[in-house]
């Protein structure tokens, strides 16, 4: 089997945005993945790609000298192989190699899995929103990592 992390392409939309559908609850509408890949400079947007299955995407911003997490998943089946943090890891050395000195994004309060990844990079809690999320007012965490520089 041939596993390769390359940049989404409008090929992938379909199949990025069924991993969407079924990972989150307030799912991106899919012309918002079309304008992060075709109109929006700072997006950094990159998939697993097993044999020619998109099995895990991610959404990322460089603005200035952070990379904002923009969204993050991996299909349900293929969860818990190290797919989320070849995404994650991969989105952050890029992102370093292009100047970036620190990391951002926001999470579920309840989203334990992400959170343990997210520790594991070395993430820390820099903040809370109250009732950020709409569907059932749950608190977003506000994690930061500042990357080393050599
Ligand atoms: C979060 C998510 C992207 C992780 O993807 P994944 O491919 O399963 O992650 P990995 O296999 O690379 O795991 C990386 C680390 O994440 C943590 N983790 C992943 N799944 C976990 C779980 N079910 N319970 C606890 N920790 C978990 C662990 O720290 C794991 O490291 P370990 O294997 O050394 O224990 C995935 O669970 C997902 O798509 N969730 C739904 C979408 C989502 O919530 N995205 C984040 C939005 S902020």
């Amino acid at each position: 089997m041939s596993v390769t992390l390359r940049k989404m392409t409008l090929d992938d939309l379909e199949q990025v945005v069924a991993i969407d559908q079924v990972s989150f609850s307030l799912p991106w509408p899919p012309r918002s993945f079309r304008f992060e890949l075709t109109d929006n400079p700072a997006s950094r947007c990159w998939v697993v790609d097993m044999d020619g299955l998109v099995v895990g995407m991610v959404v990322a911003w460089l603005i200035v000298d952070e990379i904002h997490i923009a969204t993050i998943a991996t299909h349900p089946d293929f969860r818990k192989q190290g797919i989320g943090e070849k995404l994650l890891s991969h989105t952050l050395q890029s992102a370093k190699d292009e100047g970036a000195v620190s990391s951002f994004l926001e999470v579920r309060e309840g989203n334990a899995a992400a959170i343990m990844m997210y520790h594991k990079f070395g993430y820390v809690e820099s903040g809370r929103r109250a009732g950020y999320y709409k569907d059932n007012d749950e608190d977003a965490i506000l994690m930061t990592l500042t990357m080393l520089t050599r």
